[in-house]
């Protein structure tokens, strides 16, 4: 089976991106799988071969970054994976059974790649164009999840051009994160415990996306939940949950999500009562929004067993620390199995 691992892309999680696929290419079986990896510069160009695994890994505060004269540097046109009936040097890509789009953020966990391949004909790993949309959009996501009863928090959406009222101020009180609506890795993120530094925080935000969420902030713990789709179309299942303890650091940001790295338990420390209402809680986000294959649903748990949907990912972190690698095995599904049955799934 011939697989094309495609990774980068123009986010602002490439380099997160490429960290993801450097451990997938790792983690596949040669006996099984072909590996074709495709890197996708951070301006859209798509580079074949690109580099060793080795040069996907974060080194010291070293992000890896995927450029076109990464690897054997055949640069393609956004597309041109597409080719069934290659000119020479195109070969490589022609006729991959299955893409694996490990592709976070916009350009990639957004539906547009799952759409050309959709087009194409082409069999791909996670969740179809709508629930990659709705799940990288946090105002449809809450939106979708609310109306299937997951509780959310108070949040206001700011479209271009919006501030915050003076009543929404009132109502969300302080401190509150100001988010792009379209961004991952905490990317475009900011705690504002000031009303003063909301612009400052609003513009930062826009930068990445002008659709801007304003959230409450939640007292609570940050407990997570990886879904894997069914086997031959059963039902998903969730894994054990995660608790991320950000320690030192006042919440988990990009610095502490990769850099400086946070402590987590697997199992979280809930009761059984509260860790069976998040897994329900997390199968029922990802059937609300239709998702497929896989993705990791983000909860705050209060002090008082009150549960809020924070976010999901269709294309979570899959680097060696990332926690939803981590989460299956804990419940006894290795790295290798876990990449081995997405894979399954999507050519099921
Ligand atoms: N968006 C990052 C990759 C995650 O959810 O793990
Ligand atoms: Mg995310």
């Amino acid at each position: 089976t011939r697989v094309a691992i495609v990774f980068g892309g123009r986010s602002t999680e490439h380099a997160i991106s490429c960290v993801s696929a450097g451990a997938i290419l790792g983690a596949l079986d040669p006996d099984q799988y072909e590996a074709v990896p495709v890197g996708i510069t951070r301006e859209g160009r798509w580079v074949l071969a690109a580099g060793d695994p080795a040069q996907l890994a974060i080194s010291g505060t070293r992000l890896p970054e995927i450029t076109a004269s990464s690897g054997n540097s055949v640069v393609l046109g956004a597309g041109e994976l597409l080719v069934r009936d290659p000119a020479e040097g195109m070969s490589e890509l022609a006729g991959v059974d299955v893409v694996f789009p490990v592709l976070h953020g916009a350009y990639g966990e957004d539906g547009t790649i799952q759409g050309m391949l959709e087009m194409a004909g082409i069999p791909y790993v996670g969740a179809n164009v709508f629930a990659s949309a709705a799940a990288m959009d946090k105002e449809f996501t809450k939106k979708l999840a609310a109306v299937e009863g997951i509780p959310v928090g108070p949040y206001v959406v700011l479209r271009a051009g919006v501030s915050l009222s003076e009543a929404d101020k009132e109502r969300l009180g302080l401190p509150v994160f100001v988010k792009p609506s379209r961004a991952g890795s905490s990317t475009g993120i900011t705690k504002v415990t000031d009303w003063a530094d909301l612009d400052a925080a609003i513009a930062t935000a826009r930068q990445i996306d002008p659709k801007v969420l304003v959230e409450a902030a939640i007292v609570g713990r940050e407990i997570e939940c990886g879904v894997l789709e069914g086997e031959n179309g059963g039902a998903p299942s969730a894994s054990l949950l995660a608790e991320i303890h950000v320690d030192d650091a006042d919440w988990y940001d990009f610095e502490t999500k990769y850099l400086v790295g946070s402590r987590y338990t697997i199992p979280a420390a809930l009761s059984a009562e509260v860790t069976k209402r998040v897994q329900e809680y997390a199968l029922r986000t990802f059937t609300a929004l239709d998702c497929a294959g896989l993705a990791r649903v983000d909860f705050f748990v209060t002090a008082d067993g009150e549960i809020f949907l924070n976010e999901i990912n269709t294309m979570p972190g899959m680097t060696p620390t990332s926690m939803f690698p981590q989460m299956w095995a804990a419940t006894g599904l290795e790295y290798p199995k876990v990449v081995d049955r997405l894979i399954r799934t999507a050519l099921h």
